[in-house]
């Protein structure tokens, strides 16, 4: 079975490739390369023992999307990792964050249209719930005005899936949202490869213990929670990877309930910054080097997911505590500083 997955050579993109092969899927990636490497393909190889058929494109352009629906017109599913990401960036350059996330997106479920029977997957995010009144998240928690525009991209991009299904009762699509993605492949052949300063914990403090960054900050220790700091879900990048497999076999079985669904994915456990520098200090016995600062705007004081859906519905839970994702982020950091 032909599956096609945007953004395939990207952090969450190529992990979930190396399950989808691993289930013997095939699959074609679509990448850009605007924040990742063609190198991501001999990993993926290395892991699996093949390579997956790479496209390097623009999915901005239009008519080169068009030209692939045509040449691949047996793809079983198509899962959408294929977006910018950086919040910062996205307050500065709104319209390149709406035509990359909403945009592409609306070229992809135009050709999914014109298809007899159309499996989508698409990565949304816990963004959408902004600081949630009541926890752990369920789906139905009410979705908050955006804090920036790629979480309204997230949001968009799932009112135009639902309003898309509405009216195309042969496309099935299920949105995830993913609450903090991390860690590593255990074989330390694919990572997180992030471009600059990373905006994210967990490569900041990988980065820093490496010597690439002098000092974490550690935004507030004055919150409302045991030791004071921001509480978030985090989760090991393969779990999120087969949870993906997990909803794409769902689609092709028929087994949704209807035919759009959005599934968290977190592991159900808030863990604080502070608890996270632990995990990392422990698994990598070094120091690191951080300090408390004042507050950060914007910042969401807790986010942890009821998982009770994707456990029961999708059958899938998430396996690997905070130690192990911790653990392959530095193996990977290592890896590559060397
Ligand atoms: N990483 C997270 O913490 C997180 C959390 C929630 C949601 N998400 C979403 O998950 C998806 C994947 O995230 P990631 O962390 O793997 O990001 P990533 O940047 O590592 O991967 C995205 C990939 O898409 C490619 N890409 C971007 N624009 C493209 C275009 N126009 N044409 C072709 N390729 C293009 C990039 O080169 C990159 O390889 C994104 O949609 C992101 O918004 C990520």
């Amino acid at each position: 079975m032909k599956i096609l997955v945007t953004g395939g050579l990207g952090f969450i993109g190529s992990h979930t490739v190396v399950e989808l092969q691993n289930e013997g899927f095939e699959v074609v990636i679509i990448d850009d390369l605007s924040n990742s490497s063609e190198n991501v393909l001999d990993g993926i190889e290395a892991i699996t023992g093949k390579r997956p058929i790479f496209e390097k494109m623009d999915l901005r352009e239009k008519s080169k999307v068009q030209d692939f629906f045509k040449k691949h017109h047996d793809l079983e599913g198509v899962i959408h990792f294929a977006a910018s990401k950086a919040v910062g960036e996205s307050v500065e350059k709104p319209l390149l964050y709406y035509e990359n996330n909403l945009g592409v997106l609306v070229y992809l479920l135009q050709e999914l249209s014109k298809m007899d029977k159309a499996n989508f997957i698409f990565s949304s995010s816990c963004t959408v719930y902004g600081q949630a009144d009541s926890l752990p998240i369920t789906e139905d928690a009410p979705v908050k005005p955006a804090e920036s525009p790629y979480g309204n991209t997230k949001q968009i991009g799932e009112e135009i899936i639902r309003d898309t299904c509405h009216v195309n009762s042969q496309l099935s699509a299920i949105a995830l949202r993913y609450f903090n993605p991390i860690g590593a492949h255990p074989s330390v052949e694919i990572g997180e490869l992030p471009i600059g300063v990373p905006q994210n914990l967990v490569p900041f403090i990988t980065q820093t213990a490496v010597g690439l960054r002098e000092q974490l900050s550690v935004f507030g220790d004055d919150y409302p929670t045991e030791d004071g700091t921001c509480i978030r879900d985090y989760i090991h990048v393969v779990d999120v990877a087969k949870a993906h497999v997990v909803a794409l076999q769902r689609l092709l079985g028929q087994k949704n309930d209807s035919n759009f669904e959005v599934f968290n994915l977190g592991t159900g456990k808030g863990s604080s910054v502070l608890e996270v520098i632990h995990s990392f200090e422990r698994v990598s016995g070094e120091k690191l080097n951080y300090k408390i600062v004042d507050r950060r705007p914007g910042d969401v004081i807790q986010a942890y997911a009821d998982t009770t859906n994707a456990n029961n519905v999708l059958g899938w839970k998430a396996a690997s505590t905070l130690d192990d994702s911790m653990k392959s982020a530095w193996d990977w950091e290592q890896k590559v500083r060397n």
